[in-house]
């Protein structure tokens, strides 16, 4: 009875242990980058942004990451408003929850810099 108890545990484990190592594979992305795509900034001469600067930064971003980390598994994301609108376009890198906010077309290296 014990032996068949320790054998039943150890298969419980192996297939938890390769689960869990499955999942780990799975968790598809090693950094997350959330920039907030609805940010609209009024410039130096007082003037609104368009709508489509933030998507464009965006997708700038994104062009770069995947230019500098083929290999890396980073995730760059438009996001809705992230509680910052006042303060240019808005941006948070996860797992850290670092944020970087005031960004602007040209301040992309601001955020490709926090990809490690
Ligand atoms: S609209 Fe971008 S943070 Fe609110």
């Amino acid at each position: 009875m014990v032996i068949f108890k320790n054998y039943v545990q150890f298969i419980l484990t192996d297939m938890l242990k390769k689960s869990m190592e499955s999942q780990k594979e799975k968790s598809l992305f090693e950094q997350h980058l959330f920039i907030c795509t609805r940010c609209q900034y009024i410039d130096s001469e007082g003037r609104k942004c368009g709508e489509e600067v933030a998507p464009a930064f965006r997708k700038e971003v994104k062009k770069l990451v995947k230019e500098k980390f083929p290999h890396k598994k980073v995730r760059v994301n438009a996001s809705g408003c992230l509680g910052q609108c006042e303060q240019g376009i808005s941006a948070v890198l996860y797992p850290e929850a670092h944020w970087e906010l005031d960004l602007r077309p040209g301040d992309e290296d601001r955020l490709i810099s926090l990809i490690k």
